[in-house]
């Protein structure tokens, strides 16, 4: 049976997590899930963050289920690098898969796109590119300061990716994939991926392909996100571009990822885009659907496809009931998607 491990972690992600256990619960009977106790709260009582034993402990599960990082009273950057960045890294989850759909029921903010319309998956690259942590600053708290950020970009982690994304369209319908970046100005980096894309494309040519730099892809993304199907993107162009493409789909709650190593040689991690929400935590009106369907990428991930089919059918029944404008509560919406998961 599968072994899961649960870092819920800080403001609304013991929320969401709770929720989405219930879910998973639901559709596995069985499964093992172990808690472990990550974030802001350990980081005040102990000063750790993510220490090399239970690192290690992890690395024995099937996959991690993951709610949220980050909190207001811990400095920047400790949890969301020490906690969050550290697992990915560590566990090489170089595909950061990140679907947006626009699901049937959902009132998305464009008045131009019918639900069924938005089907879309971003494969961000998950372990290099600004977020590698390359960089320093001098002359701090002077006049003088200077502070850099390096972008990490390697022929090897650029063409794996890559080579997912074309895999993954090979899959879908429509089979396309568009590389997104800003090849005009980032000509190191840009080449790199535009080298290592095109010489991939080169292989698939059942996929049609397509380029655009980064801030038309914002553009187009909410004018028009019927036209994408694949996109394919560096870190910080996808950590951006998937915010976007979630509040196009209906907002931040329904947005999921997965974060995968695709080798299947360490555990991949499933959480929802979204962060801690401090200013709703606590309150009990997070919406669970992202973590939700977080469990239905981590049921595709571990071969439970009848399973992650139910996770997805009871988020459609509750998405379809929902009245626009009614406020949800957290626990409600858990209580009917689990009823829809075993009806
Ligand atoms: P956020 O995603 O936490 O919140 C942005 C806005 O979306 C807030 O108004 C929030 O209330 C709303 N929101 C988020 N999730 C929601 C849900 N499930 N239901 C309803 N509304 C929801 O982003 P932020 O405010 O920029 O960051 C807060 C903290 O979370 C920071 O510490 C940040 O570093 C961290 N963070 C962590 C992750 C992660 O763990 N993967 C992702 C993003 C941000
Ligand atoms: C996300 C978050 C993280 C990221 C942060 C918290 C490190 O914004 O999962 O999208 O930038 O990847
Ligand atoms: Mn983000």
């Amino acid at each position: 049976m599968a072994r899961i491990a649960v870092v819920a972690g800080d403001g609304i992600g013991p929320e969401v997590v709770a929720q989405a256990r219930r879910v998973l619960d639901a559709v596995l009977p069985g499964v093992q899930a172990t808690e472990y106790d990550l974030g802001a709260a350990r980081w005040h009582r102990t000063g750790e963050v993510l220490p090399d034993s239970v690192l290690a402990e992890l690395a024995g599960h099937d996959a991690i289920l993951l709610g949220a990082v980050g909190d207001p009273t811990v400095p920047p950057g400790v949890l969301e690098r020490g906690l969050l960045l550290k697992l990915r890294f560590a566990f090489d989850q170089y595909v950061n898969l990140r679907p947006s759909r626009l699901w049937p029921g959902v009132a998305g903010p464009l008045g131009n796109v019918k639900p069924g319309e938005v089907d879309l998956v971003v494969v961000r690259e998950g372990t290099e590119g600004l977020y590698a942590g390359a960089g320093g600053s001098l002359h701090r708290d002077t006049p003088a300061e200077v502070a850099t950020e390096e972008s990490l970009n390697t022929r090897h982690g650029v063409e794996r990716v890559i080579r997912d994304a074309f895999a993954r369209a090979g899959r879908r319908e429509r089979r396309k994939v568009t590389l997104v970046h800003k090849t005009n100005v980032l000509t190191h980096a840009g080449s790199l991926w535009a080298r290592a894309f095109d010489a991939v494309a080169a292989e698939h040519p059942d996929v049609a392909t397509e380029y655009q730099h980064v801030d038309a892809a914002a553009m187009f993304l909410v004018t028009q996100p019927q036209r994408y199907d694949v996109v394919v993107t560096d870190n910080l162009f996808g950590d951006i571009l998937t915010d976007i493409a979630a509040a196009v789909t209906g907002g931040i709650g329904l947005a999921a990822s997965g974060c995968i190593n695709p080798e299947g040689a360490y555990p991949s991690m499933f959480e929802p885009v979204h962060g801690s929400a401090p200013d709703i935590a606590g309150q009990g009106v997070a919406d669970p659907v992202a973590a939700v369907l977080s469990v239905a990428l981590l049921l595709e991930q571990l071969g439970h496809a009848e399973a992650a089919t139910r996770v997805n059918a009871a988020v459609a029944a509750e998405l379809a009931g929902r009245t626009p404008g009614v406020a949800l509560r957290t626990a409600e919406v858990g209580d009917r998607l689990v009823a829809h998961a075993v009806a």
